[in-house]
């Protein structure tokens, strides 16, 4: 089976179809994941957290991203697999570059993904012009969580929604091909996926994305404190590939996230 790659997404948003995304850290989950359907596996840097047992995901290196990456890769058949450029791994174009090269070449990744607007033009320019497929990350970026003070929605006050919708543009126009939105409010998140050509994958963004992204192991109800907007897909399933499955079909369907009460049409 031939593996999915950014044509096989672009065609999956322009049908209006939805992916679905999932983090991966390993050979075993990798099967079941593509079985129940998942489209994207993402090494996500989240891994210091859910794996290594961190606070945050700063202290992940770019050897245990390659390390994990590779993992996926050598029990992958046809999802398409990002893998994350980790905390100060991109602090420069030419070492962003040394970076993701070592996530394609030793990880076997089709995409890199890094965190941030404006500040990330050059580097991702760099990226694209070497050919090197980016996915940015806009709204909540955890390596900044220290900056930012905590783990919470961005982009509420309108100044700052202003301000991502001109870093998605820019970042689509620095030659992205892909964007997470992680933690921004519903009608924000629904704007910028209809404005842009590229992919927009939401997690805690609302379900009007062109995909969604949980944690695996918050969608397999693991993590022991998960984020308010993650669902574990283990409730009412009896086994971790009906799970998968369920959250594969409640993203197809549109059903997950859950459209907020307040933007609900009022009942008649
Ligand atoms: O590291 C990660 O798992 C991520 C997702 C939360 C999007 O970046």
């Amino acid at each position: 089976m031939n593996k999915a790659s950014i044509q096989t997404l672009m065609a999956m948003k322009q049908r209006g179809e939805k992916i679905a995304m999932l983090t991966c850290y390993d050979a075993g989950f990798t099967p079941l994941l593509e079985q129940a359907g998942v489209d994207v596996l993402l090494v996500g840097d989240s891994l210091g957290m859910v794996i290594q047992g961190h606070e945050t995901t700063l202290p992940v290196t770019l050897d245990q991203i390659v390390y994990h990456s590779s993992c996926v890769d050598r029990a992958r058949r046809q999802a398409f697999l990002i893998a994350d450029l980790p905390f100060l791994s991109y602090f420069d174009a030419p070492t962003a570059l040394r970076s993701a090269a070592r996530l394609m070449q030793e990880g076997g990744a089709q995409m890199v993904k890094l965190e941030g607007g404006q500040g990330q033009l050059e580097r991702v320019a760099t990226l694209a012009g070497q050919g090197v497929p980016v996915c940015g990350h806009l709204g909540l970026q955890p390596q900044l969580v220290h900056q930012l003070g905590g783990y919470r929605t961005q982009g509420k006050e309108p100044q700052a929604a202003e301000r991502m919708r001109r870093d998605a543009r820019l970042l689509e126009d620095a030659g992205a091909q892909m964007l997470v939105l992680e933690c921004v409010p519903t009608t924000l998140a629904a704007e910028i996926s209809q404005s842009l050509s590229i992919p927009v994958i939401g997690i805690g963004a609302g379900p009007d994305c062109d995909g969604q992204v949980l944690v695996l192991y918050d969608a397999l109800g693991i993590t022991r404190q998960p984020p308010p907007f993650a669902q574990d897909f283990m409730q009412g399933a009896d086994s971790i590939e009906a799970a998968l499955s369920a959250y594969v079909s409640a993203v197809r369907q549109g059903q997950f996230p859950a459209r907020p009460l307040s933007s609900q049409q009022a009942p008649a």
